[in-house]
């Protein structure tokens, strides 16, 4: 079974800000990309990945990814489907079985996530981690509240999504809308996607004060208990 992950790393990180994206602030050792992709290959079920980047910075991310299972990185697009859907095109003359997609801004993956991903694509062609909605949701019109919005059944969707290669690949060309996550689309065709557990662990650096917390969380011997 040849399982392909497209590390996407194609983003500006404008919401983070600063002069360098996300995915090349340092955690400890490494760099967030770097700590994506090692996060990616530790349950060994990976073949190999393909990171998605800007065209100027394609060699600098083949330098951070030295030594790991890695095609040569590749640009993306404008958007993050974009950077998907030229990943999956780049491989398809090659198909793998499996697809993972990850965010190269997610550094930490817990154990055990990927196998059971990739135990659902048995019976589905996607799956997502998933993590329960804990705060109360309202909906707001004018700066006050309109609505409290019942939280049951309400998840927040996380990276990495796997998903067998040809309905997503099927799913990126028939795409009538813009989405923010990949399930999305094979939602609009349909298909049922899979939830297996996510984890609070599983942040997406978005905001400067994320970087903190999962640095925080990679390093237990700076905050001793
Ligand atoms: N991404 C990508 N190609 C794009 C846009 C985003 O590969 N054109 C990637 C980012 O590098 C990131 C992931 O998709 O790893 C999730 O996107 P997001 O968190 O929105 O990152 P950015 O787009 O870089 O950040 P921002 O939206 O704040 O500019
Ligand atoms: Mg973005």
């Amino acid at each position: 079974m040849r399982i392909i992950a497209l590390l996407l790393a194609a983003g500006r990180g404008a919401r983070f800000g600063g002069d360098t994206a996300k995915q090349f602030a340092q955690i400890g050792d490494r760099t967030v990309l770097r700590h994506a992709a090692e996060a990616l290959l530790a349950e060994g079920l990976v073949t190999a990945l393909l990171p998605v980047c800007q065209p100027s910075e394609q060699a600098q991310v083949a330098a951070l990814l030295a030594g790991l299972p890695t095609l040569a990185p590749m640009a993306g697009g404008a958007t993050r489907q974009a950077s998907v859907r030229a990943g999956l095109e780049a491989m398809s003359g090659d198909a793998p079985d499996l697809v993972l997609i990850h965010d190269a801004a997610r550094p930490i993956i817990p154990g055990g996530t990927i196998a059971r991903l990739i135990a659902e694509l048995a019976d589905h062609p996607g799956a997502i981690p998933a993590q329960p909605v804990s705060d109360t949701l309202k909906r707001a019109e004018g700066g006050v509240i309109a609505a409290t919005v019942p939280r049951e059944g309400l998840f927040r969707a996380q990276t990495p999504q796997a998903f067998r290669f040809a309905p997503l690949l099927a799913a990126h060309r028939t795409a009538a809308a813009e989405v923010t996550d990949d399930a999305a689309l094979l939602e609009l065709m349909g298909l049922v996607v899979a939830l297996v557990p996510g984890s609070e662990r599983n942040i997406k650096i978005t905001h400067p004060e994320d970087l903190a917390r999962v640095t925080s969380l990679m390093t237990p011997a700076l905050f001793p208990r």
